[in-house]
């Protein structure tokens, strides 16, 4: 059985992946806010560095898994928040981490993203090339000055997709998959907040996949359960969308 690090285990997605894999007989090590096994902040430096700290005195510095799931939504108090939690808060977690990694058994890491990252215009957004260049002060400036924390949600998830699928090569030198899960609309307390949010509410309650619903987080614990494990061996690199046909029905012609 293995030892899975995951981050936002204590609500939502993380919650189900983490009783998923517990139950499977797992070792996992939650991380989050509070109520989880290391409790740390991940929108700090010194948050950041703590958590992978105690990862690693909890796994022996032997790691089989990752899942990179804490994130907050377009109803943070602010677009710098955004982009320290879901990028910064990502990228210090893979770095930290990877050599624990690269000493486990068919480890493999899942970052979960969002099919948010494929909205028009993400892609240019500048604050999106300073989050790639590792410039956190600079990337909440410019989110700061967006002002708009829906546009920094899309291009910090957009951000931390090419962050892992830029990864594929140094990672595959040290043995270690990693992927991307884009979940659609999920039944969780970020997704309740959106919906009751006055600027947010209605076009989140209209954003409906064509499979007719939202899904349920164990759907999409289920699916990062599949990237972690053995049958997923050659996949690497890839975006796994699970969004009721979501980005189908968005980008037919692109994939
Ligand atoms: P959630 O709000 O239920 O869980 C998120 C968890 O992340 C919480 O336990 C929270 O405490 C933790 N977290 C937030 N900020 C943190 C910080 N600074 N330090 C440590 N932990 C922190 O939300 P949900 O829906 O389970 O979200 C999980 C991931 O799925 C997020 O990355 C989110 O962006 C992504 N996602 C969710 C969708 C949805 O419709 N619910 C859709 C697409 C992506």
């Amino acid at each position: 059985m293995s030892v899975i690090a995951i981050t936002g285990s204590a609500s939502g997605i993380g919650a189900a992946l983490k009783e998923l894999l517990t139950a499977a007989g797992h070792t996992v090590i939650g991380i989050d806010r509070s109520h989880a096994d290391v409790e740390a902040d991940l929108s700090t430096d010194e948050g950041r560095a703590a958590a992978v700290a105690a990862v690693l005195e909890r796994c022996s510095n032997v790691l089989d898994g990752l899942v990179c799931c804490a994130g907050v939504g377009v109803t943070a108090p602010s677009s710098g928040l955004v982009v320290a939690v879901n990028y910064f808060g990502v990228s210090a977690l893979l770095d930290g981490l990877a050599d624990a990694l690269s000493r486990g058994r068919q480890p493999a890491a899942v970052v979960v993203g969002s099919v948010a990252a494929t909205q028009p215009g993400a892609a240019e957004l500048p604050m999106v090339e300073a989050m790639l260049a590792g410039d956190e002060a600079r990337a909440i400036e410019l989110a700061e000055q967006g002002g708009q924390t829906h546009l920094a949600y899309a291009g910090s998830k957009y951000a931390v997709t090419c962050l892992a699928r830029r990864n594929v090569v140094d990672w595959a030198g040290r043995g270690v998959r990693l992927n991307v899960v884009a979940p659609g609309a999920v039944e969780t307390p970020l997704l309740q907040a959106s919906k009751a949010d006055p600027r947010y509410g209605e076009s989140t309650r209209r954003f409906v996949a064509p499979l007719g619903r939202g899904s349920e987080p164990r759907e999409v614990a289920e699916a990062i359960a599949f990237l972690l494990g053995p049958q997923a061996s050659f996949i690497h690199g890839s975006v796994l969308f699970v969004d009721g046909g979501m980005d189908a029905l968005m980008r037919t012609k692109v994939f």
